[in-house]
């Protein structure tokens, strides 16, 4: 079955309905069936035949069309009154307002009442080959004991529960857990380092942690407990350490910690669900922004999980039996959303992946695909140009047949690698969706998919608006660009249920970030262009944030830490085009009066710093000593001017001598120039 016909010049997949074994349920549903196959409720929706019509429904009837899959997918406990109350204007946006539901039973009671024994997680371990599955009814049993231990130890209703954990079973208990007892869960990615993880306990002013003893990444040892013990020893208001044994290595235990397993296995499997309203908070997570300090967005109950759960149903076209390969790790919203949330909420079986794409060699990911006959696999373009690099034999060499569609997540995918990934890993024949989303959406807004059978897909392009999503573009002045072929500030003009509703602790800021700069509306800080087809396509940040390797890092974040070195009196950090990372952090010295110290010995200095204070990942590619940065008249960093010369645009920068500060500038232009001379030397 092939589907891509490519036409002339430019590559266009044309994606047809599938007729092989795996074939899929939408297309059917598309191309003959009645559109109620494809979705119940819409036999509701007066004028709704194709997904044009559903679409324009989900946009046009927002109340019609959420209430109904509000009361559909979701078990309540007290149906909603009203489908939502919301003025973006205002900053206040509601959903299934009078509503109560446990998101835990939506997960887990009501998939065991039908189906027990399905496998709800295959934890794909770190040892290749060891994978361990758990059942709905034993991730409930976990999930309910786990709660009775939250309560035993005092955690209550409302109370934040900081997990540090890598992707496992009892990471996922430990969410589902906190959801069932009225807990708000903040999930810190295990890669962070204490300081981080400190500044994150104290924001969200947690008193309990759950943790493991140790990591295993890519055969390698991570003591966790340790980088915990060093977070809360400035976290006066932990109360409690739980770590559950992820090795067999004994640690050092102070009386804050409680060894979990043991404490777990003195409770009862049954924990009662805690009611909860709609909008009550259901988690924290935390990430960079364009100021220093990183911040909390906060999702709720209800209208978090319907989203995530209809966008993970028909983004992948998830159907019952597939097993579903999100690679993302549950620190950031992606694993939230479609490692956790989304499949379990639809009742599928989801795989945790703990290793790393190279780990123990560069086909892991294709032998995981094969060993667990993973039919969607949804990866960050990152790893695709990591492994594109090692070839196609390490690809070729396991059975892929079970895939049906690849997505990708994080930051653009290069035409290179989207080619790569639909040619060599879908061998052609399943589409590849690029997604577009934040962790202040909480699920997939634009996506190739869904979309009536035979639509086109485009390499490297989001596309197609979600049900209920209407993007516009604005231009710098606010005016709404209504036609197609322009670029502008990516904005979404309608509340839907997904999205966050605050920063905890701090509704300014959120005010500030996201519904200020363009009253009215819902701003993404990404740019983008329409097409003259009325195709999206992501064009990137338009603020101060960079992208690496699909971590979101704020330069005013980096450029905090950097200022705390001793030698430094100054400092710029730009982003580049980094052929693997997507991005890298490029950073500019000015040093202290009288301090000498070589540019390499500063550099692997800020790379350590970076790395205790944030995380290996943050690490500077590049430091470049100079005597001074350029300045406007005013006194403002020329950001411009320093950008074009880390992207090697420095011609572009036309005559130098009309610039303010042109002396500074060709400083820094020879400067980088020796940089990379001596980069390449080594
Ligand atoms: C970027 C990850 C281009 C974008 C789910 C966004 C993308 C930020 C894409 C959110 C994509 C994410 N194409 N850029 N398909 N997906 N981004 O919060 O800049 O970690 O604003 O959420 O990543 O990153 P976050």
């Amino acid at each position: 079955m092939a589907w891509l016909l490519p036409r002339a010049c430019c590559l266009k997949v044309f994606c047809q309905p599938s007729r092989g074994p795996f074939s899929s349920g939408i297309a059917k549903a598309w191309s003959g069936g009645p559109l109620t196959a494809y979705m119940p409720e819409a036999v509701a929706f007066a004028g709704s035949r194709d997904h044009p019509g559903l679409y324009t429904v989900s946009v046009e009837q927002v109340d019609e069309f959420w209430g109904a899959l509000g009361r559909n997918r979701l078990m309540w406990i007290n149906p909603f009154h009203s489908v939502k109350d919301c003025n973006l204007q205002q900053g206040w946006v509601s959903w299934f307002l009078g509503g109560q539901l446990n998101v835990a039973v939506n997960c887990l009671d009501r998939h065991v009442h039908t189906a027990p024994n399905k496998v709800a997680l295959i934890w794909e371990k770190d040892e290749p080959g060891k994978e361990v599955r758990v059942t709905y009814r034993e991730l409930l049993e976990l999930t309910g004991r786990l709660g009775n231990t939250l309560k035993r130890q005092g955690v209550k209703r409302g109370d934040r529960v900081t997990i540090y954990m890598p992707p496992c079973p009892l990471a996922v208990a430990s969410m589902l857990a906190c959801a069932r007892i009225g807990a708000v869960h903040t999930v810190v990615f295990a890669g962070f380092s204490s300081e981080a993880l400190a500044d994150r306990i104290r924001d969200a002013q947690s008193e309990t942690v759950i943790t493991v003893n140790q990591g295993l990444r890519g055969g390698k040892v991570i003591e966790l407990k340790q980088t915990v013990d060093q977070a809360v020893r400035v976290c006066p208001l932990v109360k409690r350490v739980l770590v559950s044994m992820r090795t067999e290595q004994k640690v050092p235990m102070s009386e804050l910690d409680v060894p979990l397993e043991e404490e777990m296995m003195k409770e009862d499997v049954c924990c009662e669900p805690a009611v909860m309203e709609s909008e009550d908070l259901l988690f924290l997570l935390y990430t960079s922004g364009s100021t220093g300090k990183p911040k909390g967005l906060v999702h709720s109950q209800a209208g978090y999980l319907l989203y995530a759960a209809i966008t993970h149903k028909y983004v992948f076209d998830y159907h019952d039996g597939d097993v579903f390969g999100c690679v993302a790790d549950i620190g950031w919203i992606t694993g939230h959303s479609y490692v956790v949330y989304g499949p379990l909420c639809n009742g599928g079986t989801t795989v945790l992946f703990e290793s790393t794409p190279v780990y123990p060699n560069p086909g892991r990911y294709w032998e995981t695909v094969e060993r667990l006959r993973i039919n969607q696999f949804y990866g960050a373009p990152t790893a695709i140009r990591l492994l594109l690099r090692y070839g196609d034999e390490w690809v070729k060499r396991y059975d892929r047949s079970s895939l049906k569609i690849l997505g990708s997540v994080g930051e653009p995918i290069n035409t290179e690698a989207w080619e790569w990934y639909f040619n060599v890993v879908g061998d052609a024949r399943c589409p590849v969706v690029d997604t577009w989303w934040q962790t202040e959406t909480g699920g997939i807004c634009i996506s190739p998919r869904p979309s009536s059978p035979g639509d086109e897909i485009l390499p490297g392009m989001a596309m197609r608006p979600f049900f209920g999503i209407s993007p516009a573009l604005l231009d710098d002045k606010g005016n709404i660009l209504t036609q197609n072929n322009v670029s502008g500030a990516l904005c979404i003009s309608q509340a839907w249920p997904g999205m966050a509703r605050t920063i905890y602790n701090d509704h300014k800021r959120f005010l500030e970030t996201y519904l200020m700069p363009y009253p009215g509306f819902f701003f993404t800080g990404d740019g983008a262009y329409r097409s003259s087809q009325g195709y999206y396509q992501l064009t990137g940040r338009l603020d101060d944030v960079i992208n690496v390797s699909g971590h979101r890092l704020g330069t005013a974040e980096l450029e905090d830490i950097v200022n705390q070195h001793r030698a430094v009196a100054e400092s710029a950090v730009i982003g580049f085009p980094h052929e693997i990372k997507g991005e890298g952090a490029y950073v500019f010295i000015v040093l202290k009066k009288g301090t000498d110290v070589s540019q390499e010995r500063l550099s692997n200095e800020l790379k350590e710093l970076v790395s205790k204070k944030i995380a290996k990942y943050a690490s500077p590619e590049y430091v470049q000593v100079t005597k001074r940065l350029p300045k406007t008249r005013s006194g403002k960093i020329m950001r411009r001017v320093l950008k074009k010369i880390v992207e090697d645009k420095a011609d572009e920068l036309g005559d130098l001598t009309t610039l303010d500060d042109h002396e500074a500038v060709e400083e820094i232009i020879e400067g980088h120039k020796r940089l990379l001379q001596e980069e390449q030397g080594q």
